[in-house]
């Protein structure tokens, strides 16, 4: 193989209670990555559309984690990268994480397939780091797994794939202002009180059971996050109003998108979710603050293929 084209779908990190360690994929939106070998041992990004990203081949989350793929697997090849971005940057949906996760896929297909996803998942975090200085698995593998991924354990790395129960709609409204993860991360507190980490870790266990059982008052009962959420929301304008409006129209709840500015509402069924959408595009509207919305069911598949040659 010389070329692949693939899909590296956005992801949503955190998921309310389960900071750093859960994370689901999102369809529809994310990265379209064309990588081509080339004789010269080079890894060479030729072009971004759709975002101002750095070109630098150790600068560039993509690059990076090709390098270093490469130089793993003393590969007797270099690489062109072209990148087309879905969404922005600084969004909240695991924008750095879908080309991380795209690159680490790509090239292992084009290497034979030599590492398994685990280790593709620690060439992706190594793509985070890059990004914002920390190496976080929760989209990478959501992107790279599909579905809903726990990340059970850092260190060594452990992965568990989470059911989705089918009728799990996303609504998310992303607005146009960057936060970037490192500042969401630089607000959070270093400590928390005994109870609200037994609060947290038993919403956790709780959204992992609703998932499992597929019984949404459970899973509607569980997206809490009485630690980040509290911390954090001031980046985010009208994000009490957003919630209490997903609420109200009936989403299962509503919480801030990895570390922001998206705001996600999960939702029972298309009909459910369609209701949500228009409540939380209506507190946005005259705001003077520009927006997208998006409108997704979950994606099972995480990164897939859309050509090779
Ligand atoms: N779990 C991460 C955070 C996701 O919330 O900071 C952002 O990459």
């Amino acid at each position: 193989m010389n070329q692949i084209k693939i899909f590296s779908p956005a992801t949503v990190a955190n998921v309310s209670c389960g900071f750093d360690c859960l994370g689901f994929a999102v369809n529809d939106l994310g990265d379209t990555m064309t990588f081509t070998k080339t004789s010269t041992k080079e890894v060479k990004i030729t072009d971004i559309k759709g975002a101002n990203l750095p070109l630098e081949a150790d600068k560039n989350v993509a690059s990076a984690v090709a390098l270093l793929m490469l130089e793993k697997h003393s590969a007797d090849f270099g690489l062109e990268i072209s990148i087309q971005k879905g969404y922005s940057p600084g969004s909240g949906l695991g924008s750095s994480a879908a080309s991380a996760a795209g690159a680490a896929f790509a090239v292992n297909e084009l290497l034979g397939k030599p590492f398994s996803q685990l280790e593709l998942t620690k060439f992706a975090m190594y793509g985070e780091k890059v990004a914002c200085g920390s190496e976080i698995a929760d989209n990478v593998a959501a992107a790279l797994y599909g579905g809903f991924i726990l990340v059970q354990q850092y260190e060594p790395l452990a992965i568990v794939k989470i059911p989705v129960p089918e009728e799990l709609m996303l609504v998310a409204i992303h607005p146009q202002v960057k936060v970037r993860t490192k500042d969401a991360r630089d607000v959070l507190p270093e400590n928390i009180p005994l109870a609200d980490a037994v609060t947290q870790w038993a919403n956790v266990g709780g959204l992992i059971s609703g998932l499992y059982s597929q019984n949404f008052e459970v899973i509607a009962n569980s997206l809490q996050d009485i630690v980040v959420e509290p911390a954090r929301k001031h980046l985010i304008p009208h994000f009490d109003l957003v919630k209490e409006a997903a609420v109200n129209a009936g989403a299962l709840n509503a919480g801030i998108s990895g570390s922001g500015p998206t705001i996600f509402a999960l939702c029972k069924g298309e009909e459910n979710a369609k209701k949500v959408y228009h409540a939380i595009e209506d507190t946005y509207t005259d705001k003077g603050i520009d927006f997208t919305m998006v409108y997704s069911k979950i994606n099972t598949e995480g990164v897939k293929i859309l050509e090779q040659n």
